[in-house]
């Protein structure tokens, strides 16, 4: 396959669209939820040294080789590699990529499928003057339910797919730049409220006074995953992204700018969310329904509770949907690259996705009790071992292949941040990046 002619309209359109694939879940509903299972501020400080340390320098990496491939994923990891007289076998890391996403997305449409059934309720107010305890009774029955879980998750990966097909839209483009500000200027907001309530000196303390006892070997393997996950690297994704970056735009500057962003938003989200747990007594360690329950309860006692949690609801889906855009690309680009059109690539990953997440569905009910593999239902499995061990695994080979593998004038040309830049960019990942990955995830897989 030859080079893709397709470009990012400009270059704020291409940050956008990468800040779209970062800003997510990730931000919103996992990172509070980690952060309070492993005990708050010692794991905010971790994850924000690994997106320094890893996300950033890697994130670099894998656009880059996109951006220097013009491919899709495989195909570009295949050409670089032949270009460089390596192994055409770094092809399969494309694969992994693939893998990856499709265990990623399977869960993620479940989950945003989720923001779509309390989007419809908080419209009808159904949260207005309920207790936390009936809000959160609310929510289990709901998980409960496989039915309206089939439903909201089908839906939301047809709304995906459907973009997908249509090709990365210029209305995307355009939304997410409308819709990106609205959604700093809620999380405002909902901290500012948040600062209101007796529980924000509780939740500051808890996020940013850090106590280190509670750092082991595993905790750092899944702040060092929820650093990929939030940036979203290492599953080959931004590397179809980059594919599309147009000529002439520094690479380090556009990903910082992304990860400021990113790392705003999961602070922003955490500060307001940790807040109403402290407020309302309850316990930060409650796992994936956190945000789904905290967050109806803040709003149910605000004059306009309703209108501010719908809005707040809206958002969030938009920001989903502009990340599973991006989780669904890889894979239809390789299919693409194998010859098969993309509304027809679209229509069978949206349709293997659907599969593989009703497992997801059904772990909230039927499959709850069932353990694949490790003691972990099916939810669980796609939602831990892809996102703290895939993604450290992919950016490790992903950056050993940009650092290590690559012709330096290529990589040079694809970073664009000129000479030094380059030098300052490849010793970090060398020295820095590439071994503290790989201690990570052998300490934490021992
Ligand atoms: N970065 C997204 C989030 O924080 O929700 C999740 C994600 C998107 C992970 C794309 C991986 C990926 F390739
Ligand atoms: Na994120």
């Amino acid at each position: 396959m030859n080079e893709t002619l397709e470009r990012w309209s400009t270059r704020r359109a291409f940050i956008l669209a990468v800040t779209g694939a970062a800003v997510g879940l990730g931000n919103i509903w996992r990172f509070p939820y980690i952060t309070g299972e492993n005990g708050g501020a010692a794991f905010l400080l971790l994850y924000v040294a690994f997106v320094l340390l890893l996300g950033l320098p890697v994130m670099m990496a894998e656009i880059l080789i996109g951006r220097a491939g013009r491919r899709s994923p495989m195909q570009s990891l295949g050409h670089l590699a032949s270009q460089a007289g390596a192994s055409r076998h770094w092809r399969l890391l494309g694969l992994f990529g693939a893998v990856t996403v499709f265990c990623i997305l399977s869960f993620y449409s479940v989950v945003s499928g989720w923001s779509i059934e309390f989007l419809v309720a908080a419209v009808n107010g159904d949260f207005a003057g309920r207790s936390a305890a009936e809000i959160g009774a609310g929510f289990n029955a709901f998980l409960a339910d496989p039915g309206r879980m089939t439903f909201n998750h089908t839906l939301f990966l047809m709304m995906t797919m459907l973009v997908v097909a249509a090709g990365v839209a210029k209305g995307l483009e355009k939304l997410n730049n409308l819709l990106m500000p609205l959604l700093y200027l809620l999380l405002l907001v909902l901290a500012g409220y948040a600062a209101t309530t007796e529980g924000f000196a509780p939740a500051l303390a808890w996020l940013f006074l850090p106590d280190f006892s509670a750092v082991t070997p595993m905790v750092m393997l899944q702040a060092m995953g929820h650093a990929f996950f939030t940036l979203a690297v290492g599953a080959c994704a931004l590397m179809a992204y980059g594919a599309y970056m147009p000529d002439h735009q520094s690479l380090p500057r556009a990903a910082v700018s992304v990860a400021v962003l990113d790392v705003t938003v999961a602070l922003l989200a955490g500060i307001a969310i940790f807040s109403v747990v402290f407020a309302q007594g309850m316990d930060p360690g409650e796992g994936p329904g956190l945000m789904f329950v905290t967050l109806p309860v803040a709003f149910a006692e605000l004059p306009g509770g309703s209108l501010w949690l719908s809005l707040f609801f809206l958002l969030l889906l938009l920001a989903t949907w502009t990340s599973s855009i991006n989780l669904a690309e890889p894979m239809v680009a390789t299919l693409q690259g194998w010859g098969l059109g993309r509304g027809a690539s679209a229509a069978v990953v949206g349709l293997a996705v659907w599969g593989l997440g009703m497992l997801s569905v059904l772990s909230f009910s039927s499959l709850a009790e069932t353990r694949v593999l490790f003691g972990m239902n099916p939810f669980e499995l796609v939602s831990t071992i892809p996102p703290e061990i895939f993604l450290p695994l992919g950016g490790l080979l992903i950056a050993i292949f940009a650092a290590w593998v690559m012709p330096e004038q290529t990589t040079l040309r694809a970073l664009d941040a000129g000479p030094n830049g380059f030098r300052a960019w490849r010793a970090l990942v060398r020295w820095v990046s590439i071994p503290l990955t790989l201690i990570v995830l052998l300490a934490g897989l021992i």
